[in-house]
């Protein structure tokens, strides 16, 4: 159940954006305690440390094509959520140097991922209604978990805590693309009532979708 009061509008109808949540200490089913907060601009340096730190097979099933590196942009795009559209929560611990990023997951309207975050050659998908700022009903999630916090529930906390907050934003619908081998993505999805459905990106990705509303 949600700890944030739901989103509501105003009398003229507007949407109005929840606030900043509060960092919150979890305490994962290992024992292992760390921070969930929402994403800072000064995180920019230790997000590029946690995506150098992932394996190739974990940068494969995170942005389906075999990722080097993350620009400087991205980042700088990751750092900065439009607030009421997208939205980047991040786990961390103290480390020698402040904190590591140990899992991250984020939501942006769909259709607006950077051309970066993309297998080359594949067209970004559902762009009507974004170029004249408009929002579409849709947004999109991606989530990662550092190796050594796998299994614990992390990625069920950071994905719950997403589903959230992207329905208090008011989006009907949250979904991701996956690819079809990712067995960890799919049985999380699954547990979360996420729903698998054809891709139109094909390949061998599936979308997992989930509605945010009642019909
Ligand atoms: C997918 C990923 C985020 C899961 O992270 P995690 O912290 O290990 O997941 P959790 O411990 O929260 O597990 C959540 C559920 O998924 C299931 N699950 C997790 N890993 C699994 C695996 N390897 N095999 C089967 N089920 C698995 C668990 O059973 C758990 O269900 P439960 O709550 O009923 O026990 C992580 O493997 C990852 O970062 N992968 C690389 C990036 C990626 O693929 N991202 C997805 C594309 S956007």
């Amino acid at each position: 159940m949600s700890d944030e009061p739901p989103r509501s509008q105003d009398s003229t109808g507007s949407r109005k954006i929840p606030g900043p949540r509060r960092p919150r200490r979890v305490k994962l089913a290992d024992g292992r305690e760390l921070t969930l907060r929402a994403v800072r601009v000064s995180d920019a340096s230790e997000i590029h440390q946690a995506f150098e730190r992932l394996s190739p097979a974990s940068r494969l099933t995170r942005f389906l094509h075999h990722k080097k590196s993350l620009s400087a942009e991205m980042v700088e795009r990751g750092v900065r959520p439009r607030p009421g559209y997208s939205f980047v929560l991040v786990a961390t611990v103290p480390a020698d140097d402040g904190i590591d990023i140990v899992g991250a997951a984020q939501y942006q309207p769909l259709g607006v991922a950077g051309e970066q975050d993309r297998p080359p050659g594949e067209d970004a998908r559902g762009e009507e209604g974004v170029a004249n700022d408009a929002r579409p009903a849709s947004c999109e999630f991606a989530i990662t978990v550092a190796e050594d916090w796998r299994g614990s529930g992390l990625a069920r906390r950071l994905l719950a805590s997403l589903v959230d907050r992207a329905r208090r934003d008011g989006y009907t619908t949250i979904e991701g693309l996956v690819s079809a081998e990712n067995v960890a993505m799919l049985a999380l999805a699954r547990r979360l009532k996420f729903t698998p459905h054809y891709s139109p990106e094909g390949g061998n990705a599936v979308v997992v979708r989930r509605r945010l509303v009642r019909d």
